[in-house]
């Protein structure tokens, strides 16, 4: 019912609204009195934990492009290689996995079949396993040796939102975490970017009030038969997850792609007028965002109808954008929080002007508990 709904006509709608309630709920109680955070949940000692020399996440759908995203963090806060599998492929392929391995699965349901058989497998290899999951007392955190939980409330869209944004927050912790334990990263590094990530929820309620580009553009593509999404580093997961929800809502047929793979074939298919989404890095020290502002220059150039997600005052980019989608200034590894959301809005207003049933569409479910 629409009360159910509170007042939206999806759920999956709703669940998008409730983003910065749901990051927020994710991040709560997670310092000491000393501002040093602590995850109970994760009950791997310490030591255990020292000892960890690779790090495996494995999920399905968009729980994969979390773990996609998290990597980048993971790395570069822990200096531990941290490799992302999907769930049927690493169950069946012998991986390397052994009792310094600790095994990440991350799933929302936390029921998928193939994510359980994974670490059911990673757990006979004595390897840790670690669900982030936002189901209480699931299947797969009650097979791991630890969890977080995303805190995110109930997802009833078959169509994942907030359970994508709270799984990047939760393994953000877990990098955090383990940089502390390790003495990777210092204590007011670690400090800082739990500020930034405290920002979040206000960061995205700020994204959620300007909806109307996003709108417009999907009356506007609603008739569209392939849309292309591009990023780069943390936004190429990005760009997939844009490209999945767009398929599974709208039954378009979309792909996302690296930014920096464009000449490797992609390129190919730029004609008149088809649209892409370019996910442009927040300026900063590195050149990430001069290497995606100059592939967002070749496919204009070719022609591409282009929607530019980029920082609310990148004046490089608006020579090159058709439509500029604005998010607030963040850094680079926080940026998916905030450039996800208007690609949820696309596809769910899109879906709804096509009129498909948005929370369940055709062929999907919310959990598959099948192989
Ligand atoms: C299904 C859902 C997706 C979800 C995936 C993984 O395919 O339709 O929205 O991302 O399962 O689900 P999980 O519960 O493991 O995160």
């Amino acid at each position: 019912s629409a009360a159910e709904k509170g007042g939206f006509d999806w759920f999956m709608r709703k669940e998008i609204y409730e983003q910065p309630k749901a990051v927020a709920d994710t991040l709560l109680g997670r310092h000491d009195e000393n501002g040093r955070l602590t995850l109970d949940e994760v009950r791997i000692s310490e030591e255990e934990l020292r000892r960890i020399d690779k790090i495996i996440i494995i999920a399905c759908g968009t729980a994969s492009y979390a773990g996609l995203v998290a990597k980048y963090a993971i790395e570069h806060w822990t200096r531990i290689p941290c490799e992302v599998e999907l769930a049927s492929e690493f169950r069946y392929r012998d991986p390397i996995v052994g009792p310094t391995t600790l095994v990440v699965a991350i799933s929302q349901s936390g029921e998928t079949a193939d994510t359980l058989m994974a670490i059911r497998h990673a757990r006979e290899q004595r390897a840790r396993v670690l669900a982030v999951c936002n189901t209480n007392g699931a299947t797969i955190p009650r097979e791991s040796d630890a969890v977080i939980y995303t805190h995110a409330g109930p997802e009833i869209s078959v169509a994942s939102t907030k359970g994508f944004l709270t799984q990047i927050v939760a393994c953000y912790l877990l990098g955090l975490y383990l940089a502390q334990v390790r003495g990777t990263k210092f204590g007011d590094e670690i400090a800082s970017t739990m500020a930034e990530l405290a920002a979040m929820p206000d960061a995205i309620a700020s994204v959620l009030e300007d909806m109307d580009p996003v709108l417009k553009l999907a009356a506007d593509f609603a008739e569209e038969r392939v849309v292309l999404f591009l990023g780069r580093h943390v936004g190429y997961p990005v760009a997939l997850e844009g490209a999945l929800k767009l398929k599974e809502l709208a039954y378009i047929h979309a792909e996302g792609f690296a930014a920096g793979e464009l000449k490797h074939g992609p390129i190919a298919l730029i004609e008149d007028g088809l649209p892409v989404f370019v996910v442009i890095p927040p300026r900063g020290r590195d050149m990430l965002h001069d290497k995606v502002l100059s592939n967002l220059q070749e496919v204009r150039a070719r022609g591409a109808r282009t929607v530019v997600l980029a920082e609310a005052d990148d004046d490089e980019v608006l020579p090159y954008a058709d439509v500029l989608v604005p998010l607030p200034k963040v850094s680079t590894l926080l940026q998916p929080l905030l450039a996800t959301v208007p690609l949820q809005m696309f596809a769910c207003e899109l879906a709804t002007l096509k009129g498909h049933d948005v929370d369940q569409p055709r062929n999907l479910a919310k959990s598959v508990t099948v192989e």
